[in-house]
């Protein structure tokens, strides 16, 4: 068993359980160890990067903890305490929401048509209460992307960086307290790169916490205060980004090699 040695001081000092930990999760499809043994933590107002080489078991890690797959062994404490997390709709009631680079968003209604799609307010007589959903919608979304003005069109006439901040929205709307962002910039340019990252920054001041997950360090590293690193389905290390270079953490994910600032776990390259 490896438990996370407790590094972080900033979080950890005001917060005496961490919001999210998976602890020695293992699963395997058909004789492959996706996941093996891996170990993550998360406290609130905090950005932990997961990162790792295609098919060193991220998603799958993930999908654990927002309902999608069952795992095989291992616990998963929400605030402490222990989680039985069957389907997403359980991980919902912990306050875990996903948003994944394929946007589940419903491109020909409106950023209010999004926020609500499936749970309309109505007024007392049954009707749908556009004017109420859309003002919580010009709440939210003014919260997070203050320039967004584009309410009255479908969204798919939005572009990347807009469509991710109503499915953030959405996610928000819905009391997300833990947020799961499985490479939320791969599909988008530069300047809606940067807005994402404004998006994050925002989510982190309202005290969330942000697994973002991606498999290019340079798209994350500045917007995370800790990485952890996969490799072939088990955690390499784990480490504050103010203590490890992103050369070192490059090290991490190619070869499995932990540097000095970081914390080893169950798939550090053994040094002979
Ligand atoms: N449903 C599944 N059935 C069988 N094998 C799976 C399934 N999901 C994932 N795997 C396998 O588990 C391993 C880890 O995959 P995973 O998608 O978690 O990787 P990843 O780190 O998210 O990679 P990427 O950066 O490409 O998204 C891979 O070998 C993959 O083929
Ligand atoms: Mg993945």
């Amino acid at each position: 068993m490896t438990d996370i040695p407790n590094t972080t001081q900033a979080p950890s000092a005001t917060h005496p359980h961490p919001l999210v930990e998976m602890k020695n999760i293992s699963i395997s499809f058909g004789g492959i160890h996706a996941v093996d043994d891996a170990s993550v933590d998360l406290y609130p107002g905090e950005v932990v990067a997961l990162l790792g080489h295609n098919g060193a078991g991220k998603s799958t890690l993930i999908k654990v903890l927002s309902g999608a797959y069952r795992r095989d062994e291992g616990d998963i404490l929400i605030n402490g305490e222990p989680a039985e997390i069957r389907n997403p709709r359980d991980a919902k009631k912990f306050g875990i929401e996903t948003i994944y680079q394929t946007l589940a968003v419903a491109d020909n209604v409106d950023a209010a048509a999004n926020l609500y799609l499936g749970r309309e307010l109505r007024t007392k007589w049954g009707t749908l209460d556009d004017v109420a959903m859309e003002a919580s919608t010009r709440e939210v979304m003014g919260r997070l992307n203050p320039n967004f003005r584009r309410f009255k069109e479908p969204v798919k006439a939005l572009s990347g960086g807009q469509r991710q901040s109503v499915a953030i929205a959405r996610a928000i709307l819905f009391d997300a307290r833990i947020l799961i962002m499985d490479e939320p910039t791969a599909a988008l340019g530069p300047q809606e790169t940067a807005q994402v990252g404004d998006l994050i920054k925002q989510l982190k001041r309202e005290g969330i916490g942000i697994f973002l997950i991606s498999h290019d360090i340079h798209d994350v590293f500045d917007l995370a205060d800790r990485v952890f690193v996969m490799k072939n389905g088990k955690v390499v290390g784990h480490a504050r980004t103010g203590d490890v270079t992103k050369d070192e953490v490059l090290g991490m994910i190619i070869l499995g090699k932990v540097p000095p600032g970081a914390v080893p776990g169950p798939g550090a390259m053994k040094v002979a």
